[in-house]
């Protein structure tokens, strides 16, 4: 199936929402966006993205967006600030409540959730089978936004997909290469913990797989992480090594992740969207993505 023609509604036109736009439209589809922000609406429009400037959790917007739409991503995010429930959990009722207005159900709905809705740690493998309670409590909250999906009725949602991203990085979203190119000689948390990537580029491509695959493939929950995770001092060694740097070392501290949990030392594994979508990551492992964002 391709994307031409048809209609992609994305809520959270943000880092990865922005890129997921940008391939759409290059693919010929139509896209519509919300935003709180107006300036932002400005340049989207100016990309020819119709926009309707609303908050998600609010309803005014409902009669606004055509419903019945072929495609919805809801990439939202809560952007660090404190509302992780109005942006997550309101807002995916919002949406569910909308596409069950409309005049034919949403087609493929898809979902940018996390790997934080693992609690798993001490090197273990994570599949999708994993248990995915006892995380950490924001990490609940967007387990709780991908249950309210799960149990969306066929009238609303023909189909949906959960992806499970693991940590984003790409152009200008690269916060250890920044703190590297400040030359901080301690950083903090620890080194020891794998680092599970995904590079902003194979997101998107994801999203376009489980959009256009075929019917036959049904509603799924899969991993999006790159295949070659590491410890976070590596990454930092190799970082170093590249910018001609000392290379820094660690506080220790634990309270690295949002939510104030130690930083998990896990492998996500990605094995069942290879298998089930074809997907493979452009960016295997950080040192193909960073490559490319030192190039840049
Ligand atoms: N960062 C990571 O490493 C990471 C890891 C795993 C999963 N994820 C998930 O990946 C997805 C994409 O993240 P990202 O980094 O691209 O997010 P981002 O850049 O922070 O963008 C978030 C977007 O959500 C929108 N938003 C938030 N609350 C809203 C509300 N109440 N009403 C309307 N819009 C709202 C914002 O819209 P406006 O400001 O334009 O209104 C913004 O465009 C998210 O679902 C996130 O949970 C992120």
């Amino acid at each position: 199936m391709s994307l031409q023609g048809k209609r992609l509604v994305i809520f959270g036109c943000g880092y990865v929402g922005s890129a997921l736009a940008d391939a759409a439209l290059a693919a010929g589809a139509r896209v519509g966006t919300l935003t709180r922000n107006p300036e932002k609406a400005a340049a989207l429009r100016a990309k020819g993205i119709e926009v309707v400037v609303a908050d998600l959790a609010a309803a005014d917007w409902h009669a606004q967006v055509a419903g019945g739409a072929d495609f919805v991503v809801n990439c939202v995010s809560s952007g660090g600030s404190k509302n992780y429930r109005r942006s997550y959990v309101e807002g995916m009722k919002s949406i569910l409540t909308w596409a069950a207005r409309g005049p034919a159900p949403v087609g493929t709905l898809v979902y940018t959730s996390s790997t934080a809705v693992y609690p798993q740690g001490g090197g273990a493998v994570v599949e999708e089978t994993a248990p995915a309670e006892g995380a950490t409590p924001n990490g609940a909250i967007i387990r709780e936004s991908e249950v309210l999906l799960q149990a969306a009725p066929a009238a609303a949602v023909r189909r949906h997909f959960i992806l499970r991203l693991a940590g984003i990085y790409g152009p200008d979203r690269h916060h250890l290469l920044d703190q590297l190119r400040e030359g901080r000689p301690v950083l903090g948390g620890s080194g020891e913990h794998r680092l599970n990537l995904v590079h902003r580029d194979d997101i998107v491509a994801a999203i376009l797989a489980c959009l256009t695959a075929p019917a036959a493939v049904g509603s799924g929950i899969f991993n999006v992480a790159d295949t070659g995770p590491v410890a976070r001092a590596e990454v930092v060694r190799w970082l170093a090594d590249r910018l001609g740097r000392p290379v820094p070392g660690f506080d220790g501290a634990t309270t690295t992740r949002r939510g104030g949990a130690p930083m998990p030392d896990r492998i996500i594994s990605s094995v069942k969207i290879q298998r089930v979508l074809g997907w493979r990551p452009q960016y295997p492992d950080y040192r193909a993505g960073y490559e490319k964002l030192l190039s840049l």
